[in-house]
């Protein structure tokens, strides 16, 4: 298993292993990407609501991404989110893979290479991820590593701290929407998941990919990400555009459940992760998970004669099944 991490090894190699290389179609070519184009900052500070809703809603419809500032996360707490997953990834293989083997059942702590998306990609993606449940009850919580010594303190302050950030923006999504406020409180979003990505340096980043092309499976995203490292891209337009690094801000991302919920009206966008020869690039992930019973389906409140439902309606549970077991077959599965 040590071996397996794509960190044990990937600082001896001069190429990267066949494995490795993508197919033509899905390299990024030439990683630096001239494209001026980015996807919309918007300030929840601002003192105009009834704005700040509009600018979300535009976004989510148009990008399916957009970046926050002024949202309430003081950047202390950022930064040591930030650093303690850094120094996570950076204690050797061996201690890594102890730390995540407090669950006899193997499934509310993991650290794993490449991708545990798609049982049937053919290609390994340039990552290491550690990830668990964060739920702000504190359920899980003695399955998390507790190296480095203070991971549980400042993880456990920082999910709080996005708990509350993730409701906020999903308030604002139903006011846009016409939902009532309340309407993903409970099981639609108790069961949030965070993971931390590293990925290293790589010799030949124009062969691989970090992140193969995806929409998350979530409600939304909530990411921090590499101040200093570039990496993460969408797909708009058919152009990949890129997420820069912004301070203070965190990035968020409509997920593919919101987009079925929104019966399409939001997008779940495309993004991908490139690598680069040069640093390792560090990412936060926060995921919103409805609870595996809960039924996913378009919102009565959103659909009519008019525009009637697109997709079928299955709990979460299965939808998550299919996501991993289809990959980027998922779409079609999905359509009524
Ligand atoms: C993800 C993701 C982007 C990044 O975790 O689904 O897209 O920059 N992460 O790590
Ligand atoms: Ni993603």
């Amino acid at each position: 298993m040590e071996q397996r991490l794509v960190s044990s090894w990937s600082n001896v190699h001069s190429s990267v292993p066949p494995s490795f290389v993508q197919p033509l179609e899905c390299r990024p070519g030439k990683v630096t990407n001239p494209s001026s184009k980015t996807i919309p900052l918007i300030d929840l500070g601002g003192h105009d609501h009834a704005h700040t809703i509009l600018q979300i809603l535009k976004a989510s419809e148009e990008y399916g991404f957009f970046q926050v500032i002024n949202h309430g996360v003081s950047k202390d707490l950022m930064d040591e989110a930030f650093n303690i997953f850094q120094e996570f990834h950076a204690m050797p293989p061996k201690e890594k893979i102890s730390e995540c083997s407090r669950d006899p059942n193997g499934i509310n702590c993991k650290i794993y290479a490449s991708s545990e998306n798609y049982k049937i990609d053919a290609v390994q993606y340039w990552k290491d991820t550690l990830t668990h449940p964060c739920p702000p009850s504190g359920e899980f919580m003695e399955f998390w590593p507790q190296k480095p010594p203070k991971y549980r303190e400042v993880v456990g302050k920082y999910t709080q701290e996005l708990n509350k950030l993730g409701h906020e923006i999903l308030e604002m999504l139903c006011e846009g929407l016409g939902l009532k406020l309340e309407y993903f409180i409970g099981e639609l979003s108790e069961n949030p998941v965070i993971l931390g990505h590293h990925f290293p340096p790589c010799p030949e980043p124009s062969l691989t990919l970090g992140l193969a092309k995806h929409r998350d499976p979530t409600i939304i995203t909530i990411l921090l990400q590499d101040q200093e490292v570039h990496g993460l891209q969408i797909l708009k337009d058919d152009e990949w555009i890129p997420v820069e690094p912004i301070p203070n801000a965190l990035v968020v991302n409509i997920g593919l459940i919101l987009q079925i919920i929104t019966n399409g009206r939001l997008v779940g966008a495309e993004h991908r992760v490139v690598t680069n020869s040069k640093s390792v690039r560090t990412s936060v992930a926060y995921f919103i998970y409805p609870s595996f019973s809960r039924m996913i389906e378009p919102a009565k409140e959103l659909v009519d004669g008019n525009n009637p439902p697109i997709y079928k309606s299955m709990s979460f549970g299965e939808f998550r099944k299919k996501f991993y077991d289809k990959g980027p077959k998922i779409e079609q599965v999905l359509q009524s």
